[in-house]
This record gives structure tokens, sequence and C-alpha cells, in this order.
């Protein structure tokens, strides 16, 4: 059993395909089969996508079953079946079964009849605009579920300006931006840092399948060059960026009764995917640490309290114009939430990375437990180590296909 068309998803939507593909109980062959379907070749187009293509392409061209979302870019999709699961607390597989155009399910006929509904609503009455969505009316929740999961109301409430209660109460935004950097060691500190390699754990979630834990290496550079890679069951996939590009790599054991017993297919990124930005945005080497650069615009909005701490918040636009907020502990100065309000053509969902357990990595005090989470997918990642300026090889930043 295979979900198709893997390479149009993310790594998220991968990681959902590798849990049911395990759940199936067909994990070897199932993955060998994806990375069948993808070219080893350089010039390394993606499935479903036409690369010649100078216009982008619309959900009705790339998709096999899209009836109401035709019109929609191609790209967008994925987006708005997040925003979907988040609005009904759900995962994909409430609503799909395999393939992706199956229309088995009575609730992915329903959600059909709710987009169009939904969308006569807002022309109807809003001139248009997404006033109403899917969230207005269920809440985080479905109707066969008890105890619904968490709800939104949070993404909603983060949305508005906050008003600082006693604005003379807050320091500067230089003050919070000073106070970090001296938390985590100090600029000359962090200038002096060339390399750095994490190993650790990965455990991921996406509201269908148990929970599961991997092992999980990055290596990065200056450079903005970076390599993950990702132990799974019957062999690994890797990532990569090479200071300018973004890749992929799947590399499957398969019987066989000559060579290394190895499957390797290699994926290049397209430059604009959401894929290749996220992956361009994790290389990015100082992006906490060079907070300026990486945002060009700051504010403290205000003091929260954040489980037990107390944080202040800062307001910050990225070069990308991504509206983001950082929280930094009012105490220790040290950068522990980072929430993006993620945009999807449906409306925004909570993109929300915890940074916990910072550790003196040699120098420079860095977080070992990493903790994100946008509905419906979650990941943990505990570092065992985090080595700084060890020798790392360039050569891991290409892909290697033998
Ligand atoms: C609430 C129900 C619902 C949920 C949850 C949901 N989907 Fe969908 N999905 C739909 C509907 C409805 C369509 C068809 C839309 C149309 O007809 O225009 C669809 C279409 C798709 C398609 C296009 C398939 C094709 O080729 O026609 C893909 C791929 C897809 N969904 C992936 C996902 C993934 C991945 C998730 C989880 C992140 C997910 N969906 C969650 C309702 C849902
Ligand atoms: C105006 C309010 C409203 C909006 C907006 C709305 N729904 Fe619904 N939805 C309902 C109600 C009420 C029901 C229950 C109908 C029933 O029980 O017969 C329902 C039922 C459903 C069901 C089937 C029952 C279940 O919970 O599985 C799905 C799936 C669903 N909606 C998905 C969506 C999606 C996806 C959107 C956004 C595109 C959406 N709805 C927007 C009110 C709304």
């Amino acid at each position: 059993m295979m979900f198709p068309k893997a390479s149009v998803l993310s790594r998220r939507r991968a990681q959902f395909l590798a849990a049911v593909v395990l759940m199936a109980a067909l994990c070897v062959i199932a993955a060998s089969s994806r990375a069948h379907s993808e070219t080893a070749a350089p010039g390394w187009p993606a499935i479903g996508f036409d690369q010649n293509q100078s216009r982008e392409q619309t959900a009705g061209e790339v998709y096999k079953n899209v009836q109401v979302l035709k019109d929609l870019r191609a790209t967008e999709l994925d987006g708005v079946m997040d925003f979907m699961c988040a609005a009904l607390g759900v995962g994909c597989t409430y609503c799909h079964t395999n393939p992706w155009e199956n229309d088995e399910k009575s609730a992915k006929l329903a959600a059909r009849r709710m987009i169009v509904m939904t969308r006569a609503i807002n022309s109807e009455h809003f001139s248009g605009n997404p006033a109403v969505t899917c969230y207005t009316c269920h809440r985080g929740q479905h109707n066969s579920v008890p105890n619904p999961p968490p709800d939104l109301a949070a993404l909603h409430s983060l949305d508005d300006v906050a008003t600082p209660a006693k604005p003379t109460a807050l320091p500067s935004t230089d003050e919070v931006l000073a106070r970090y950097i001296r938390a985590i060691g100090g600029e000359a500190a962090i200038q002096k840092i060339k390399t750095r390699v994490s190993r650790g754990t990965e455990t991921t979630t996406n509201l269908m399948t148990a929970p599961q834990t991997t092992p999980i290496e990055i290596y990065q550079t200056t450079a903005n060059k970076l390599q993950i890679i990702r132990s799974d069951h019957g062999g690994w996939t890797e990532k990569g960026f090479d200071g300018a590009k973004g890749w992929t790599k799947d590399v499957r054991e398969i019987s066989v009764p000559h060579g290394d017993g190895l499957k390797t297919s290699v994926r290049l990124l397209e430059g604009q995917s959401n894929e290749s930005e996220e992956l361009k945005r994790e290389a990015d080497f100082y992006r906490y640490s060079s907070l300026r650069a990486t945002y060009p615009q700051m504010r403290v909005l205000t003091k929260e309290k954040l489980g037990d701490r107390d944080a202040y918040v800062v307001g910050a636009t990225s070069r990308d114009d991504s509206r983001e907020k950082l929280y930094f502990d009012a105490q220790t100065g040290l950068l522990i939430r980072k929430y993006v309000a993620f945009k999807t053509a449906f409306g925004t969902i909570p993109d929300v990375t915890d940074f916990d357990d910072y550790q003196d990595a040699g120098g420079v005090k860095l977080p070992f437990t990493i903790t994100w989470s946008r509905p419906p997918f979650g990941s943990v990642m505990k570092f065992s180590e985090v080595r700084l300026n060890v020798f790392v090889d360039d050569a891991r930043f290409v892909p290697q296909v033998k």
C-alpha cells in the first residue's frame, strides 16, 4: 500500500507516508517503490509538477481528483489540507484512504461540500473575504471525538496585535537581544563557531499513527551548508543544502544477488518550492544568533506567561515577510519559543517551535531539545551531543550518487 506523489508533499508528509506505510507493514517495499518513482539522474524532476511549465500549475492540473479546489495553485494544496486537519483536530486519514484521490470516506465528501458552503457564505456575505473558515464552526473538533484536542483559539488571539499592559515596564528590543546574545555566550564566542554537528533522536507525531522515534544527525557550516540524516526502518533519508540548492536522498536496503543491496534515489528541489525554502531557512547558520539579520523588523510587544516562565514577546518580521513572534525568557534571557502564523489558502495555523534544555556546547549555549508542531504534525528532537568546530567534509553537502 502506497500513497503516490510523495515528492509533491513536504517532509512532514513524507514522514506521514512512512508512518502509514509502516502501519500497513509493507514498509520496505513501499518505501523503495516511492524511491523508484523518483528520478535519480541529474535534472531530477519532482513528480507531479511539470518543470517546463512557465506558469504555475493549478491543483486541477497536478492532482487526480480535485473537484472544488481545482483553481488553487498546486503548491497551496498541502497547506489547505493541513488547515482542514487543524480546524477539525484530525489527521489526514480522517478523510483519506489510499490513494489520496479515493472518495471512499464520507468525511471527505462532507469536507468537499463544506468547502463549497464556506466559499458561498464568504462570497455572499463577506464580499469574498475569507471571514468564515472551517475553524469558525468546528473549533478544532470533529463529531466523533469526545475529548477534542487543544483548539486553535490561541492562534487567533496571537494574530491580534498585543497591546502592552505596562509599556514602560518593558525592556527595549535592543536590550532583549543583547541579553540573549550574552546568555548564549556572547558575540565573540558565536563568531568562533565554524561548524556544528548534532546527534540525537527525533520523535514524530501526526495525529494518526503511534509516535515514532528514530536517530537523527545534523551537519552544518557557516557557509549555510546543511545535511540532515534520518535513519528509519530499512534505510535512511538525507536532506541537504549546498549553500545554494536543496536536495533530498532516499536510501533503501533491498535484497539483491549482487551489489551492495542499497537502492539510492536523489531529488533536486525546485528553487521556489515550499520544501526548498524551508531547507534554505534551516541551513541559515546564524538564523538564531544573528536575529537582526534574520528579522529586519523587531519590536518588543508584551510580557507573557509561557508555562511557569515569564517571557518577553518580540514581534519579528523576517526577510521573506513571515510575521513571527519570539519569546525570550525574562529571567535567563534565552530564546524559548518561536511562533509563526503559518499561512494557507484557507487561513493561518500555528507553527510553534520550543527551545529547551540549553547546554554549553563548547563556548556557546544551544538548545538540546527542540519541539515543533504544526497541526497535524509534530516532532521532538533531543540531542545527546552537539559538537562545535569539528572537521566536516564539504562533500556531505552535495548529494552523493554512486
Ligand atoms: C477534512 C477532510 C480532509 C482532511 C483531514 C484531509 N484532506 Fe486531503 N482532501 C480532502 C478533500 C475534500 C479533497 C478533494 C478536494 C477537491 O475535490 O477539490 C482532498 C484532496 C487531497 C489530495 C489530492 C488527491 C488527488 O490526487 O485528487 C491530496 C494529495 C490530499 N488531499 C492530501 C491530504 C493530506 C496529506 C492530508 C493531511 C495533512 C489531508 N489531505 C487531509 C479532504 C481532506
Ligand atoms: C457554518 C459552519 C460550518 C463551517 C464554516 C464548516 N462546517 Fe463542517 N460542519 C458543520 C456542521 C454543523 C456539521 C455537522 C452536520 C451534521 O451533523 O449533519 C459539519 C460537518 C462536517 C463534517 C462531517 C462531520 C465530521 O465532523 O466529520 C466534515 C468532515 C466537515 N464538516 C468539514 C468541514 C471543513 C473541512 C470545513 C471548511 C472547508 C467546514 N467543515 C466548514 C458546520 C460548518
